[in-house]
């Protein structure tokens, strides 16, 4: 009978020679576009129902009326639940710019939840997902009710803004939990930078004697989940649509919006925020991004980006 040695595995060199920063020399975005062609795919996109508008109206009511599977991706910044009006002091802003009416949540959070989180699996494409905002507060009942819907947790994201409420007796909150939630496993994830690590440092933005109710987003934050996992020409919905950052930070990346909101005063500031961008502003063929560890790296090599492979 023949005797089959095993291998000594600790003689065997590596497969691959190791060569140092080899995978951000040849860093390549999955998918990328020219500035043209991006242009071309929101063009010629085609949807069902009325899209590039917001529906001043309860989006609890709203979403069971979108067709199945309609949506690329979900933009959800729900309200606190702290009884917040925007205008408090402590937030340090001048109110005579912040808008009345923010919809605040009435009873338990846990059943606010529920009756929008559990309608979303019914209208993502299965290559969908949705990204949920939320402060520590309420981040329990909003874990479980994802949980109950079934949609799966890629990434818990944190952003750190540098900006907080001065506090006397505790730590300074700067930070937000940014949820990445898929339905399938055959969501679309564009891999638009080398190394994307799980905590986004962006500043908010505050424009001088912009109208605004006292919770906007940065633009910055929503294209980056937006350019993450959608193509041009998607479908971005965001059912509480607060300033329209979502359909600014959209209609700045060549994608389609589609907004629900109770505040009907937020009309004209969203009217205005969407008229100070044009199409496609914000976006930049992926490739052309710079990129610190990606450049340095090309450098060491001597690498054109047009032509990054090395040779092993
Ligand atoms: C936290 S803010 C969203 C801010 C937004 N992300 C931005 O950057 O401007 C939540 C918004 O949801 C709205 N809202 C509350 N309940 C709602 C509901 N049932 N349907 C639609 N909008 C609602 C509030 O009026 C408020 O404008």
């Amino acid at each position: 009978m023949r005797v089959v040695k095993p291998k000594d595995r600790s003689k065997r060199g590596r497969k691959n020679r190791y060569i140092p920063n080899l995978a951000a020399a040849q860093f390549k975005p999955t998918e990328d576009w020219s500035v043209e062609k991006a242009r071309r795919e929101y063009q010629k996109a085609v949807f069902n129902k009325g899209v590039d508008r917001i529906v001043f109206r309860d989006c609890v009511k709203e979403m069971g009326k979108l067709p199945e599977e309609s949506v690329d991706v979900i933009i959800a910044d729900p309200p606190f639940g702290l009884s917040f009006t925007g205008k408090e002091s402590m937030y340090n802003r001048d109110d005579r710019f912040v808008r009345d009416g923010y919809q605040e949540i009435e009873g338990d959070y846990e059943e606010f939840s529920r009756s929008w989180i559990l309608q979303l699996p019914r209208i993502m494409k299965d290559t969908g997902s949705a990204w949920i905002f939320s402060g520590w507060t309420h981040l329990r009942e909003i874990l479980n009710t994802i949980n109950e819907s079934g949609l799966m947790l890629v990434n818990h994201i944190i952003w750190k803004y540098p900006f907080g409420v001065f506090t006397r007796r505790k730590f300074v909150t700067s930070h937000y939990h940014v949820l990445f939630l898929v339905k399938s496993s055959k969501y679309y994830f564009n891999r638009i930078a080398h190394y994307p690590l799980d905590i986004w440092e962006i500043n908010r933005t505050y424009r001088r004697g912009e109208m605004k109710n006292g919770t906007k987003l940065p633009e910055e934050l929503i294209a980056r989940c937006i350019e993450f996992t959608s193509r041009p020409g998607s479908l971005i919905l965001d059912p509480f649509m607060g300033n329209g950052t979502t359909a600014v930070a959209a209609k700045g990346t060549f994608r389609h919006y589609l907004g629900f909101e109770v505040n009907k005063s937020m009309d004209a500031v969203i009217e205005t925020n969407l008229g100070l961008i044009k199409l496609g502003e914000f976006y930049v063929p992926y490739g052309d991004r710079s990129d610190e560890l990606v450049t340095r790296a090309r450098q060491r090599y001597g690498l054109d980006p047009e032509k990054s492979r090395i040779e092993v």
